[in-house]
C-alpha cells in the first residue's frame, strides 16, 4: 500500500505557522512517527507552495503505483479550479483533509474547489486529520 501525503502552500510552516490555530508540531516529526505507527505502509510526503507542482505531482500517481492521497491543499483548497480538475483525472482516491475545522472559519475557507472531487473529507483533529485520511485509505 502507498500512500502520498500531499500538503500545499503555507503547510512547510506548520510548528511556527500560526499555533493557536495549526499547533506547534512540525510535518517532519509527524509523518515519522505516522511511519512507525503504518509500517505496513509505504509513505511518501510532498509539499509545495507551487500549485503547478501539487498538480504534476498528483498526475505522477497514474504511473508510480499510489493507491490513495491524503491532500491538504491549504488555501488552494478554496481557489483552485486547476487542483479540483487534477483531482477528477486520478484513478487513486484522493481524502482532503485539514488541520483546523474550516468551517468554524472565516466564510471564504467555507467553500472548497476540491471536496466534490475528493472521496470524503476530514478536518478539525489537528495534525491528527492526516492519521485519519490515512485510516480512511486503508478501509477503503
Ligand atoms: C488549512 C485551512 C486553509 O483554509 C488554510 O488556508 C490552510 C490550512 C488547514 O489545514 O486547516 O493553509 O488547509
Amino acid at each position: 500500500m502507498k500512500i502520498l501525503i500531499m500538503n500545499g502552500p503555507n503547510l512547510n510552516l506548520l510548528g511556527q505557522r500560526e499555533p493557536s490555530i495549526y499547533g506547534t508540531g512540525t510535518m517532519e516529526t509527524y509523518v515519522a512517527e505516522l511511519r512507525k505507527l503504518y509500517p505496513e505502509v509505504e509513505l511518501e510526503y510532498f509539499q509545495s507552495n507551487v500549485e503547478g507542482l501539487m498538480i504534476d505531482r498528483l498526475q505522477a500517481t497514474l504511473r508510480d503505483g499510489t493507491n490513495g492521497v491524503v491532500l491538504n491543499a491549504g488555501a488552494y483548497t478554496h481557489t483552485s479550479i486547476a487542483l479540483g480538475d487534477c483531482i477528477r483525472s486520478l484513478t487513486c482516491p484522493v481524502v482532503e483533509v485539514h488541520i483546523s475545522n474550516v468551517y468554524q472559519r472565516e466564510e471564504y475557507r467555507h467553500r472548497s474547489m476540491i471536496s466534490a472531487a475528493c472521496k470524503g473529507i476530514i478536518a478539525g483533529f489537528g495534525l491528527h486529520s492526516y492519521r485519519l485520511g490515512i485510516e480512511a485509505l486503508l478501509r477503503d
